[in-house]
């Protein structure tokens, strides 16, 4: 995630740039940029690193104006250096644009553009938004713009500024966030409301497939293709610390409920017609087909999305994969033989005891991958290959949407590797990455029905215990949506193999007891049928979480907590959803504070 900002007027325009992207840092940041405006010219500044890096720069070398743009980075294409930073130029640097999102035709439109004897100086997808607004600009940058974009394919929130119309912004939305500031006789454009907020609390907010044009006295919008939309002005009310929540109550709330826009981000540009394309990942030619075992090494949550991860692996790719607790295998005197590889999943990528057993595993001689959110983090920079799930800051301790992201881009990591050994049909690949595609769309139906876990929530506040069952996948849903409850709401809670309680932990049940029970894979649905008849007759109250159309289920759990039907192996990716409310809404009636859990903290950088 990027961070937009923009402003027109008759004030200095640097400062306000500098202020709004300190205050969307927290979207992420490796790099930022300035560019303003003046006496027919464009001056841009850039800088890797954090933003206090750029405000070096232009207090050695200021840039003077009162219209201009600037942008903080999070990469997704090209490494986080000085030339990668935004704005981009045109040519002839008398266009400029800030991107937010991915253009996933850039190599075609950039191979195109290069034969037509542009030259770039980066390696982004942005630069190609630059140079195709170049070729198409006819003294006229609305049109131009518009005929540019109309040409890219992807995500993006962008804004153009041109020397030789230096009256106005042009901006235009896509998917990836774009809210407009009034003043009088001033503007200001954002990724976010925060951003704003110190200069005005009258916004609009640019909705998909919209263009804004931006002047001191007018904000004009239209659809991409030119049809005119009226759009009504919205008063902000909320404070500053209400607005970085983005209106939540909490971090865990608002993380929980962008995790549709973050599973379209991890996937964004990585499927394609079928296939899936990894970026990031360079394994030797040979590699993956001959490799014998994946050892999966992470702590508390990111261990739960490894154990789901080991069902797609071996499902799909037919490699032995075994995930283990960091903190276990570095004791441990594990066997490592063959072509092995090591996948460290960390949301941080600075836990202790990853960082630890993954540099055990690449010393015995294992191929390092990486599955993590933070870029430029140590296990980054140890690692042979990294994965980004691209889940924007989670600010949280408890940790929501990185897991649901580290989920899906294990789904990915499977099918790319299961079509490259030849264990995965073409046919059984499409269907997976069509469903896939429709996870975001699935993601939103299942926040929608968040008032029936509020209900049951409210129901179970001051049970004592609570236990979850599963079997399969479901079982280790069950470990993660049992930690939720677990580290929020300090409720005694614990995860039962379904096929176990029978082995000693039905004794645990008695009268009253809230038992969660998952039921989406099929092939154990029977077995688990007969878990809730045993839990049933102890007198445990069953809250089966289950497909939507599943009557059968249903009518045999005190409660159900439904999910959009999909294929089995995407179901975790939705069933988490309802645990996660579930102990958020717990921890709330019981009045905890949610974002800062007692005893834990977000990145555990000691053993
Ligand atoms: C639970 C939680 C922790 C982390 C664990 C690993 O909600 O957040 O269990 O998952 O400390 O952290 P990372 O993924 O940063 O290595």
């Amino acid at each position: 995630m990027c961070g937009i900002m923009g402003y027109i007027g008759d004030r200095q325009a640097l400062p306000m740039l500098l202020d709004g992207l300190r205050r969307l840092e927290y979207r992420g940041y490796d790099s930022a940029g300035v560019a303003v405006v003046r006496n027919g010219r464009i001056d841009l500044r850039k800088a890797s690193g954090k933003l206090s890096r750029l405000e070096q720069v232009v207090k050695v070398a200021p840039v003077a104006g009162s219209v201009g743009l600037g942008h903080t980075r999070w990469a997704t294409h090209g490494d986080p250096t000085d030339r990668n930073a935004h704005p981009h130029a045109d040519c002839t640097g008398r266009v400029v644009v800030i991107h937010n999102g991915i253009i996933e035709n850039y190599l075609a439109l950039k191979e195109e553009l290069l034969a037509a004897g542009h030259r770039f100086q980066s390696d982004t997808d942005t630069e190609v938004l630059a140079h195709l607004i170049e070729a198409e600009y006819r003294g006229d940058l609305e049109g131009a713009v518009r005929r540019a974009v109309s040409r890219a394919h992807g995500a993006y929130a962008i804004a153009v500024l041109c020397a030789d119309e230096p009256d106005k912004i042009v901006a235009v939305r896509y998917i990836s966030p774009l809210i407009v500031g009034l003043g009088s006789g001033e503007m200001w454009m954002a990724s976010d409301i925060p951003a704003l907020l110190p200069y005005t609390r009258h916004v609009i907010v640019i909705e998909d497939g919209e263009m804004a044009v931006i002047t001191r006295d007018s904000v004009r919008l239209s659809s991409v293709d030119g049809r005119p939309v009226e759009r009504p002005i919205m008063h902000v009310t909320w404070d500053a610390e209400a607005a970085e929540k983005g209106g939540y109550a909490h971090f865990m709330l608002k993380e929980i409920h962008e995790q549709p826009r973050a599973l379209q981000e991890t996937m964004m540009g990585r499927l394609d017609e079928g296939r899936v394309v990894l970026d990031g990942i360079r394994f030797p030619p040979g590699f993956v087909e001959t490799l014998d075992k994946i050892w999966v090494v992470a702590c508390g949550t990111a261990y739960h999305a490894g154990l789901v991860g080991r069902w797609f692996l071996e499902h799909l790719a037919r490699i032995p994969t075994e995930p283990d607790l960091a903190s276990e295998l570095r004791y441990r005197d594990a066997l490592l033989a063959g072509n092995a590889l090591a996948m460290a999943i960390s949301q941080s990528g600075e836990t202790v005891d990853t960082l630890t057993a993954m540099r055990d595993l690449k010393k015995r001689g294992a191929r390092v991958l990486a599955i993590t959110n933070v870029l430029g983090s140590t296990v980054t920079r140890e690692a042979d290959d990294v994965l980004y799930i691209r889940a924007g800051p989670e600010i949280a301790v408890a940790s929501t949407k990185a897991y649901l992201t580290m989920l899906a881009a294990e789904v990915m990591l499977a099918v790319d590797m299961g079509m490259r050994r030849g264990t995965l049909d073409q046919a059984r690949a499409r269907g997976l990455v069509a469903g896939l595609h429709a996870l975001p769309g699935r993601a939103q139906e299942v926040l929608n029905r968040e008032p029936e876990v509020v209900d049951l929530a409210r129901r179970y506040a001051s049970a004592s215990d609570v236990f979850f069952i599963g079997r399969g996948l479901d079982y280790s849903v069950a470990m993660e949506g049992s930690l939720k409850l677990k580290e929020i709401s300090y409720v005694h809670s614990e995860a039962l193999a379904a096929g176990e309680l029978k082995h000693g932990t039905l004794a645990l049940i008695e009268s009253g007891v809230p038992v969660f029970a998952l039921v989406t894979q099929r092939h154990v649905k029977e077995k688990m049928l007969s878990n809730i008849q045993e839990v049933k007759a102890r007198g445990g109250l069953v809250i089966a979480l289950a497909y939507e159309d599943d009557e059968e289920t249903a009518r045999q759990a005190h409660h159900v907590l439904p999910i959009p039907r999909v294929d089995d192996l995407l179901a975790p990716i939705l069933a988490i959803i309802p645990l996660q409310l579930f102990a958020y809404h717990v921890a709330r009636e019981r009045g905890h504070d949610i974002d800062q859990p007692r005893n834990l903290a977000k990145s555990v950088t000691v053993e």
